[in-house]
């Protein structure tokens, strides 16, 4: 289908659209099913709304939780989410997206405990911390330092460099610390971070790389699969990955694609990795799809900007069909689907019909969030949205301007 802003007057409308689908997108009038508990890796979840992470850009200088942070973060564990899986924090000071990004460090663990215990508080979400090196990405003093698994000459180039084994086997204790110290600080579990072509999952498409990070896939998912089972040895955290399935590169750039066209799916190697995370003790899998620079719409399909050719519901079908076909890989683990909010209205039915059918365990919302802390309460309690995100990309720019992100219609 051709791109197409949001612009259903009747759930026939929708479902008129839904029919036009490859594969198709589940869907229930009913959604009591969202108000249902879950067990992840041994703790109960009291319900199947999820909060996706999204980066404030507003920690204090050292990277501990600003009050402004507090205060974003209390207003959305009152909002009902049954699970909030909390923005990117750094394992270390180069791998920072921007100055003001989280990072946990023995001199930031107890705002990271006040946090955690102000969140707890206000409504006993189960809470996640996910680490990151932000790779490509990383921008710690205000200049890009794209720290990078490889060269990918699709992507921005300045200021650029590989780093090394040696550095791979540092940062593995980087996120090992990092996983001890937010076990410190109350959080129920933590997420070791490889979506959106950030450094552990840049490593997924490392083809040619020499070394041991590199090559086959045992050496290009190798980094992921050693954090995991250091923190598995270190803590008792339950452990989850934000996993990227498909990114829309051309082969030898690419993960999760067919190697003659980009813009087939080929998820044989997100489905090991699926299975080798779980015999690695990994309870929670989130996935996504979709880096940034080039494939945003993969990530979070929209109506502004930068349109590309696809349906944003081919997008959020991508998304769902991806979270359903690792689920059916691995059953016993917790599975979170992402891309809800271009669903608008319609987003609630999607989701309980993705539960019911056993699709996903839970059901992430990200921008919906930003513009309505209170979504998961009003999903509740079947009433609409107090106010819609309209996929406009404000909340992204703010981000990228190096200011604390916020929805610009609140
Ligand atoms: C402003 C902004 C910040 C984001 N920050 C993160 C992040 O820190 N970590 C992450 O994994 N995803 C991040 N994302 C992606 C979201 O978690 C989510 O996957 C995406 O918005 C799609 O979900 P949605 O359609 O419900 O918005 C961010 C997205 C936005 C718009």
């Amino acid at each position: 289908m051709e791109h197409r802003p949001y612009a259903y007057t009747s759930e026939e409308e929708f479902l008129g659209d839904l029919a036009k689908l490859t594969k198709g997108l589940p869907y229930s009038g009913d959604t009591s099913v969202l108000n249902t508990p879950v067990v992840a890796g041994g703790k109960e979840i009291k319900n199947r709304l999820l909060a996706q992470p999204i980066e404030g850009g507003d920690s204090l200088e050292n990277g501990a939780p600003s009050e402004r942070a507090r205060e974003r973060y209390g207003e959305l564990a009152e909002g009902g989410s049954g699970t909030i899986w909390m923005e990117s924090i750094s394992v270390n000071e180069e791998g920072k997206s921007m100055p003001k990004q989280m990072w946990l460090k023995e001199d930031t663990v107890s705002g990271f405990a006040d946090l955690v215990k102000d969140i707890h508080a206000k409504g006993h979400p189960f809470v996640v911390a996910q680490l990151t090196h932000s790779g490509r990405n990383s921008n710690p003093d205000g200049k890009r330092l794209a720290v990078c698994a490889y060269e990918n000459p699709l992507l921005p180039k300045e200021n650029m460099r590989i780093i090394t084994d040696e550095e791979l086997e540092v940062l593995r204790e980087d996120y090992i610390k990092a996983a001890v110290l937010a076990e410190t600080a109350g959080f129920d579990a933590v997420d070791i971070r490889a979506c959106h072509g950030y450094l552990l999952n840049e490593l997924f498409s490392a083809f040619e790389r020499p070394g041991g990070y590199g090559g086959s896939y045992e050496n290009r998912t190798r980094l992921l699969k050693d954090i995991v089972k250091g923190v598995r040895e270190k803590t008792k955290l339950v452990v989850g990955v934000r996993m990227n399935v498909m990114e829309g590169l051309p082969y030898p750039y690419g993960w999760g694609c067919d190697r003659e066209n980009a813009k087939i799916q080929d998820l044989r190697e997100p489905i090991q990795l699926a299975k080798d995370l779980e015999n690695e003790g990994v309870s929670i899998i989130n996935v996504s799809a979709g880096i940034g620079a080039c494939t945003p719409y993969m990530i979070r399909p929209y109506d502004r900007g930068n349109i590309p050719e696809e349906h944003p519901l081919e997008g959020v079908e991508r998304l769902l069909q991806s979270a359903k076909a690792i689920k059916e890989a691995v059953p016993g683990v917790c599975v979170v689907a992402s891309g809800f909010t271009w669903l608008r209205e319609y987003a609630p039915r999607v989701a309980a019909g993705g539960i019911k059918e056993g699709w996903f365990d839970l059901a992430g919302f990200g921008r919906q969030w930003i513009a309505d802390p209170g979504y998961a309460n009003e999903i509740l309690a079947k009433k609409p949205f107090s106010k819609v995100c309209t996929t406009c990309g404000a909340c992204m720019a703010f981000l990228k301007d190096g200011k604390p992100m916020r929805c610009a219609r609140r």
